[in-house]
């Protein structure tokens, strides 16, 4: 999705803005822009594709000045190109947006003919309706009190009026808008990252917000108009967390970070002084959980379907799972003894922070298990978990799964030890077991460098298919989900058992099949699901571990084996090998990898 940021500085601001920008292009862009004050003139720079473009255009053609706007524009209305491409500019006003206007086309009948529309997006009718309310109501707040509650669908705004000076007005509905400052100024951003350089203290604003920043003051309103203040967090984002360090990828590094992410994220479970999972500061009142309903989109998604086994293994509360985007729509019954658990990285998924706020309009227990702090999603929730991955940049998403998916895991253990289902001593065994996983999982990674020559000779197939039963089903579904959306090569994740209703008819001669077998009660069923692959031509690569009775064999192109695990652990240790034949794969092919095409990493439209 498109990131946004405003600076009003003491010092030259278009490095500042730049420096901003290259912050959030993890989130995926096709095109950027910025508009700076100058000698009482606001000067744009915007250009398609990726930021150096922009920086070269600055190069050959600077801007001098204190106070600016900027933007990376993930397409939504209108094709990338500069046209297109943020900042939108009237004579009297420029704006970045940050989200999807719903009524543009209705707004843009309304004033076709006071205003001359440059592009073919939604945002430019913002720009459109801030020039006619400034030219009625002659007042920067009125102008865009007027204009937003106009507006229908969602919007984070930065807004530079041509003569309000060293000033920028920021809006939010929907979409995520941080304000923040410190020693060089005041700002407004889309996250906490796009700040990192700048600003020492941030805030969150929230819905109906419009807040006044100068380089001196920051004025907060809300809804009402009325004056707010909104807490200020000390923050920081240590340089480590936004760089590379000496990986070629953000994704080859978010998979190394597993070990720490994994390990950190636990120990907010772990009764130390009694060996058990625990979480005292959660407030759920677990006897009265008679159901568990998950809702997340993409790989939260996954590990949600994971959770729904652990939930039923651990505590035997019946479970069920909903992709966020169709929740909503099938009109759900919400129940008093149901805890909706909501799964997010970015913690700003339009799909579902609208699916938690539907069960928030029925009165919900809700629980949010969010990797950003303070995010729309975290700040919706009755009760909130954080993951400890940090933060997540590469779009396709590997520390946060893991994270979620041993967060479930705690949460369903305490779930069945508040419900006498579990023993204290089989608590400690699990408590035990799962301190043993980062050490696990770093074993994994050193194992799955093996993959590079597998990946190699993926290049070129028509498709992929990933296999597995049971809680393996969904690591296929993931490791599908890895492979299609960096490697750009189809890949279809399907239950071991299903092939031979339908799928089968795809199996032809090298045709490859990941299939994910762990030792176990589903080992041998999944063995014969794959000796019909293999009767058809399928190119098996069989993901198993050590104890594994399979042994290589002419009809099996590869057995990749992982260490033996408790079974609680398979879903933290077999997502590792897909997620580095997915990176490996998509390396191979000189692929963006940490920015896919058409992909953004916080996907805050619906
Ligand atoms: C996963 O690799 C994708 N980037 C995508 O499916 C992502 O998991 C999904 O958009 C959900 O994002 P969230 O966890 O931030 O809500």
């Amino acid at each position: 999705m498109c990131g946004i940021i405003g600076i009003s500085s003491n010092q030259p601001v278009s490095s500042d803005l730049i420096n901003s920008l290259s912050k959030l292009e993890y989130r995926g862009y096709d095109s950027a822009g910025l508009a700076v004050f100058s000698d009482g003139n606001i000067i744009e720079r915007k250009t398609q594709g990726k930021l150096n473009n922009l920086i070269q255009r600055l190069k050959n053609d600077p801007i001098d000045g204190h106070v600016g706007i900027g933007h990376t524009r993930w397409a939504t209305h209108g094709i990338p190109s500069e046209k297109n491409a943020h900042p939108h500019s009237s004579s009297l006003v420029s704006v970045v947006h940050n989200g999807i206007i719903e009524n543009a086309e209705e707004i843009k009948k309304d004033i076709k003919s006071d205003y001359n529309f440059l592009s073919d997006t939604d945002s430019e009718v913002i720009t459109a309706l801030l020039t006619q309310n400034l030219n009625k109501e002659n007042d920067y707040y009125k102008a865009v009190s007027l204009t937003v509650q106009r507006l229908e669908g969602s919007y984070a705004l930065a807004i530079m009026f041509k003569d309000l000076k060293d000033t920028i007005i920021g809006a939010k509905k929907g979409s995520p808008l941080v304000v923040g400052r410190g020693e060089k100024g005041s700002f407004v951003g889309s996250d906490t990252i796009a700040l990192s350089s700048v600003a020492t203290e941030v805030c969150y604003l929230e819905d109906g917000d419009i807040v006044i920043v100068d380089n001196h003051n920051i004025k907060i309103f809300d809804q009402q108009e009325k004056s707010v203040n909104r807490d200020y967090v000390n923050f920081s984002i240590s340089q480590d967390d936004t760089s590379k360090g000496t990986f070629n990828h953000f994704m080859e590094k978010e998979i190394h970070e597993q070990p720490r992410s994994v390990g950190d994220t636990l120990r907010q479970f772990i009764d130390y002084d009694n060996s058990i999972i625990s979480n005292p500061d959660l407030k759920i009142n677990w006897q009265k959980v008679n159901k568990v309903h998950l809702i997340a989109c993409g790989t939260a998604y996954y590990s949600c379907m994971i959770a729904k086994y652990f939930f039923e293994q651990q505590s035997k509360v019946p479970s069920e799972c909903d992709m966020a985007s169709e929740f909503r729509y099938r009109d759900p019954i919400i129940s008093k003894d149901t805890l909706y658990v909501f799964v997010s990285q970015s913690g700003e998924t339009a799909d579902t922070l609208a699916a938690l706020n539907y069960c928030n309009k029925h009165n919900a227990e809700t629980l949010s298990i969010v990797n950003v702090v303070n995010s729309s999603i975290a700040r919706e929730s009755k009760h909130i978990i954080y993951t400890k991955a940090g933060p997540e940049i590469g779009v396709a998403s590997t520390k946060a799964f893991t994270a979620q998916v041993i967060t479930l895991l705690s949460l369903s253990i305490i779930c069945g030890s508040s419900k006498d289902l579990i023993s204290n001593n089989q608590n400690q065994i699990m408590c035990k077991s799962m301190l043993t996983s980062p050490k696990i999982i770093e074993e994994a990674i050193q194992r799955s460098y093996a993959l590079k020559d597998a990946a190699k000779e993926l290049i070129g197939s028509k498709g992929v298919m990933y296999l597995g039963r049971g809680t393996a089903f969904p690591l296929a579904l993931e490791g599908a989900l890895k492979f299609k959306e960096i490697s750009y090569i189809h890949a279809e994740g399907y239950p071991a058992g299903e092939m031979k209703h339908g799928p089968l008819a795809l199996i032809e001669k090298g045709l490859p099949v990941v299939c994910i077998v762990p030792s176990g009660p589903l080992f041998h069923k999944t063995i014969s699901n794959i000796q019909e692959v293999i009767a058809r031509g399928g190119k098996i690569l069989m993901i198993t571990d050590d104890s594994s009775l399979q042994s290589e064999s002419e009809n099996i192109w590869k057995i990749f084996r992982l260490p033996d695990v408790d079974p609680i652990l398979e879903t933290l240790i077999y997502t590792i090998p897909i997620q580095m034949l997915a990176y490996y794969t998509a390396v191979e092919l000189g692929n963006d990898v940490d920015q896919p095409r058409n992909l953004a990493k916080s996907v805050t439209v619906e």
